[in-house]
C-alpha cells in the first residue's frame, strides 16, 4: 500500500478500505506523506465524494491520530457543542457559561478562524491574560472545580484534522460535506464528549449554502454518531446575515459580555434558547422546552451565567475588570460609518463578503502564520427586512489601518442589497434534526 495508489483509487471514484484510510492518515500525521499528496487526496474526495463507510472510517482514523481525552471521571454525561462556522458567531461565548451555570459540565475546545469565518479561541484571546493553551490536566481540573473550561485545540487531539483543516483552507476545499462531517466529529470524539450538539449554520455566510446541504450534513453527522456510539443532534440556523451586530474578536467579546448581562440581540436570543434547550435535554436537566427556556432566561436574569463567565475568565488568567467595564477594551483607531446611498428595504446581505472584509481589516488570517488585530472588524447597523433611508448607517468599519478604509467602505456598500418593496425578516432557527 502506498499514498499514490490510494490517491489514484479515489481519483477513479473507488471506495477506500479502512486500512487504506488508516494508513494515509497515520503516515500524513507523521509527516511521511507530503502536503501535496494529501492535497491531491482531499481534492479527489471533494470532487468524487465518499461513502458513509469511508466517512466514518476517516472520522475514526482522524480521532485516533493523536491523544484522546477521557472525561468519564468528570461526568458520565459530557455534552459538547460545535458550530460549522459563520460570521459574527459568538454563540459559544454566551451559551457555554449559561449551560455551565445550570450544572452541566462544559469542557470545550474551539478552533481559530477559518477562511471568512471567525474562531472562538481568537475571540477569547481578546481578553487580556486569557490563556487558551492550558494542559489537559488543568483543563480537566477547571471543569471539575468550576464546571467550565474553554481552550483552543492546540493539544495533540485529532492532529490529522488540524493538518487537513489547514490544508483545505489553502486549496479551496472547505465547503464539503464528508470533509466537514469527519473534521468536526473526529475532534468531538477525541475530546471526550458522549453527546454532541451541532449548530449547522446555513446561508451565504456559512459553508452550507442551502437547507438541503445543511440537512445532508446533519444526517451524515448523526450517522457517524450512531456508528461511534455518540448521540448527535443538529440545529440548523440562519447565516444569511451575520449573527448579532459585531464581527471581529474584541467587538464580539464585548457583544457576548453584554448578552450575558441581559442585553441580547433578538437573533442571538433565539439561537441561545434553541441550542440551550437541546443541551439541557441531552444532559437530562430538562424535559420540556418551556422549562428549559425558563431555566436559560433565569440563568441570565439572575446573573448566574455572567458570574460563571467571570469565574472562567479568572481561572484561565484573564483580567475580569474588562468584563465589568467593557469600555476598558482597546478600540480601533478609526471607526468609520458606512452610509446608505439609496432608500429601500434591506433584501440581502452578502455575509461571506462581510466576513472577508473583516479578515482584510485584520480580524482574521490570510495565511496560517498571520497575526490578527483583535480590535479590527465591522459592526452591523441594519438587519434584513429593515427599511433604510438615504444617509442612514449600514455598518461601522473598525480599523487601525487608514489605507484600508476606502476599499473596505466600497466593498461593504456592495454587500447590502436594498429593494423598493417590503422584505420579510428571515427565520433565525430553521430546524432541528436528531
Ligand atoms: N468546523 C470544523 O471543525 N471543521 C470544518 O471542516 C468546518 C467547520
Amino acid at each position: 500500500m502506498n499514498a499514490i495508489s490510494i490517491i489514484a483509487k479515489k481519483r477513479d471514484k473507488k471506495e477506500l478500505s479502512q486500512d487504506e484510510i488508516d494508513y494515509f492518515i497515520k503516515e500524513y500525521t507523521k509527516g511521511n506523506i507530503t502536503d501535496y499528496q494529501a492535497a491531491a487526496l482531499v481534492m479527489a474526495i471533494y470532487i468524487n465524494g465518499m461513502t458513509n463507510k469511508e466517512i466514518t472510517n476517516l472520522t475514526i482514523s482522524m480521532a485516533n491520530s493523536g491523544d484522546t481525552i477521557d472525561l468519564s471521571d468528570v461526568s458520565d454525561n459530557i455534552v459538547d457543542k460545535h458550530s460549522t462556522g459563520g460570521v459574527g458567531d459568538k454563540i459559544t461565548l454566551i451559551l457555554m457559561p449559561i449551560i455551565a451555570s445550570l450544572g452541566v459540565p462544559v469542557a470545550k475546545m474551539s478552533g481559530r478562524g477559518l477562511g471568512f469565518t471567525g474562531g472562538t479561541s481568537d475571540k477569547l484571546e481578546s481578553i487580556p491574560g486569557y490563556n487558551v493553551n492550558i494542559s489537559i490536566e488543568e483543563f480537566k481540573n477547571n471543569v471539575q472545580e468550576i464546571g467550565i473550561s474553554l481552550i483552543t485545540s492546540s493539544l495533540n487531539l485529532a492532529p490529522a484534522d488540524k493538518k487537513i483543516y489547514a490544508l483545505r483552507d489553502t486549496i479551496g476545499c472547505t465547503a464539503n460535506i464528508p470533509l466537514i462531517a469527519s473534521s468536526i466529529m473526529s475532534k468531538k470524539i477525541a475530546s471526550g464528549a458522549n453527546k454532541i450538539l451541532i449548530d449547522i449554520t446555513c446561508g451565504n455566510g456559512a459553508f452550507m449554502k442551502d437547507i438541503k446541504q445543511a440537512k445532508e450534513l446533519a444526517n451524515m453527522m448523526i450517522k457517524i454518531g450512531i456508528l461511534a456510539h455518540r448521540e448527535v443532534r443538529c440545529v440548523i440556523t440562519n447565516m444569511n446575515e451575520p449573527t448579532g451586530h459585531a464581527i471581529g474578536n474584541t467587538l464580539e467579546v464585548i457583544e457576548a459580555i453584554k448578552a450575558l448581562k441581559g442585553d441580547m440581540p433578538e437573533d442571538i436570543k433565539e439561537i441561545i434558547i434553541a441550542l440551550g434547550t437541546q443541551m439541557l435535554f441531552m444532559a437530562g436537566k430538562a424535559s420540556d422546552a418551556v422549562k428549559a427556556t425558563q431555566m436559560i432566561e433565569e440563568a441570565i436574569q439572575s446573573g448566574a451565567a455572567y458570574n460563571k463567565f467571570k469565574e472562567l475568565v479568572a481561572k484561565q488568567g484573564g483580567d475580569i475588570t474588562y468584563l465589568d467595564d467593557t469600555e476598558k477594551f482597546p478600540k480601533a483607531k478609526h471607526i468609520i460609518p458606512v452610509y446608505a446611498e439609496e432608500r429601500g428595504a434591506l433584501k440581502t446581505i452578502d455575509t461571506e463578503k462581510i466576513g472577508n472584509i473583516s479578515v482584510y481589516l485584520g480580524a482574521g488570517r490570510i495565511r496560517k502564520e498571520d497575526s490578527i488585530d483583535h480590535t479590527a472588524g465591522i459592526v452591523m447597523n441594519q438587519r434584513i427586512g429593515n427599511v433604510v433611508e438615504v444617509g442612514q448607517v449600514l455598518a461601522y468599519i473598525h480599523t487601525n489601518d487608514e489605507s484600508k478604509i476606502e476599499g473596505a467602505t466600497r466593498n461593504l456598500k456592495e454587500a447590502f442589497v436594498l429593494d423598493p418593496k417590503k422584505v420579510a425578516k428571515p427565520k433565525t432557527v430553521i430546524g432541528l434534526i436528531k
